[in-house]
């Protein structure tokens, strides 16, 4: 029975190196946690990055076989490659650019051109266990030259694309040496999906400017195929959230956390360190809320899991510095024997304690800078059983154009913020029921089961239009 292979830069397990041995753990991300419920079924399959440099074949081959149990394939990267095109292209010159972060990005063509080899090593990974029926679903900015690379070893195909990023405007994609490619490299799939219709108009838009093809509602032809681009706003497993946030293991958690705090309210933040996600913005704001509303001093605490992320390139090792000093500088002005204005934790944290936090927590704070479309917010939504808690959304997160009914700020302004973390705090609770009520059914219903469904949907009927196209 044909299959999907999954393909993205990094696995949905990552395997650590102990004093014990190899530890296998699961990733952090959006892309690994939401594709994360659905890659096991109907024999699929995964390839992609485990996430550790391997020291020679025996450890490759143990790696390989215990990945192959949960049905993932390695590709292994080299520390050269893992420098040159996982931190240095795809992370110091991809990242920043398509999160509108101009002035960061590095041109350098030695990185280029590791990016082009790690493509083809994923090119030939893929090829390895793909039979001519198996569909090949491709997955974000790591990997933007891979459609085109199958698509010349194997003409017929089915490939589709998905960037889990914002695709920024031709003017920013216009700075790249490498733009021609890049796009090239996408239009190798028979379906190109984004999370919004912005960043489709954005694509098309560079697809026309820069390669002069023009597109028919989302189609665009190029002198062999035509290739259909569309937007499939990614959602999460709800129920998977819902039943975690409702578990005993949360509610010992919630238990546990409320006995610390004592009857001080929790707001939460959540993300991975990176400088894209509004971190020290957000900092900011609180100790703004504090300076207002001296009332709210020793009544309300923001709780902030920073999870380590990319720790080797440079932007993400200073805006760590950047964190720390403004967290010490927050705690040092205002705190109390007994009250701690920000419980600042660098960590990942267990599925179950996080079920507990987003359940803890009366306000989620999550104001990125940009995101592709953002799932803390999802996920804090899903795990409000009583339907109370107030979500404050980014306007520049993919998922803000979902979730109407988040309080929407643009996350610069430092006061706006402040002057939302004080109206979720004061806010009726018939508000928040019938805000939040709203919510949950939305993204209930436009769960990533949906979203795959209607991506391999739209993916078979692509290439039934294409079979149509060659044999009429
Ligand atoms: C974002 C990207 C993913 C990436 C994840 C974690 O969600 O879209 O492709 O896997 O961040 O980043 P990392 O560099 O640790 O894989």
């Amino acid at each position: 029975m044909p299959k999907t292979i999954i393909v993205s830069n990094r696995l949905p397990t990552k395997v650590l190196r102990t004093p014990d041995g190899l530890s296998f753990q699961p990733s952090e991300g959006g892309l690994a946690t939401g594709l994360g419920s659905i890659y096991r079924q109907d024999g699929n399959m995964w390839v992609g990055w485990p996430g550790l440099f391997v020291e020679d074949e025996s450890e490759e081959g143990f790696v390989r076989t215990q990945l192959a149990e949960d049905s993932m394939a390695p590709v292994f990267l080299t520390e050269q490659e893992i420098h040159d095109y996982y931190e240095g292209f795809s992370n110091g010159t991809l990242w920043p650019m398509f999160h509108y972060f101009a002035q960061l990005p590095v041109f350098d063509e030695a990185l280029w051109e590791a990016y082009v080899t790690v493509n083809q090593k994923f090119c030939q990974a893929v090829l390895a266990q793909a039979g001519p029926e198996d569909t090949i679903w491709v997955h974000d900015y790591q990997l933007l030259l891979l459609p085109q690379m199958l698509r010349a070893a194997r003409p017929h195909s089915t490939i589709g694309f998905f960037l889990h990023i914002p695709f920024p405007s031709y003017e920013l994609i216009r700075i790249l040496p490498w733009r021609r490619e890049l796009l090239e490299g996408m239009l190798g799939a028979d379906l190109i999906g984004f999370h919004t219709f912005g960043y489709m108009r954005h694509f098309l838009s560079s697809v026309a400017q820069l390669l002069g093809l023009p597109n028919q509602h989302g189609r665009i032809e190029t002198p062999t195929r035509s290739v259909l681009v569309d937007a499939f706003p990614m959602g999460i497993d709800y129920e998977r959230y819902a039943q975690a946030a409702a578990s005993e293991a949360a509610q010992a958690h919630v238990q546990e956390y409320r006995a610390a705090l004592k009857d001080v309210r929790v707001i939460l933040s959540i993300d991975r360190l990176d400088y894209t996600k509004g971190i020290a913005q957000r900092l900011r704001a609180f100790a703004l809320l504090l300076q207002r509303y001296p009332e709210l001093r020793g009544h309300v605490s923001l709780l902030m899991v920073v999870v380590p992320s990319r720790d080797q390139v440079a932007q993400y090792a200073s805006l760590k510095e950047e964190i720390d000093e403004l967290v010490g500088r927050i705690n040092a002005q205002y705190r109390t024997i007994s009250w701690n204005p920000v419980h600042y934790f660098y960590r990942a944290f267990p599925f179950d304690e996080l079920a507990g936090l987003y359940r803890l927590a009366e306000v989620a704070m999550v104001t990125p800078m940009r995101d592709g479309m953002n799932l803390v917010a999802k996920e804090f939504v899903a795990s409000k059983a009583d339907q109370r808690g107030v979500l404050i959304l980014s306007e520049r997160a993919g998922a803000a154009r979902e979730l109407a009914d988040a309080l929407i700020v643009n996350p610069t302004d430092t006061g706006q913020l402040a002057e939302a973390l004080h109206e979720a705090l004061v806010m009726p609770d018939e508000e928040q029921e019938h805000r939040m009520s709203n919510m949950q059914a939305l993204v209930k219903r436009y769960n990533v089961f949906a979203w795959s469904r209607l991506f391999m949907e739209r993916l078979a009927y692509a290439k039934t239009q294409q079979l149509n196209l060659a044999t009429a």
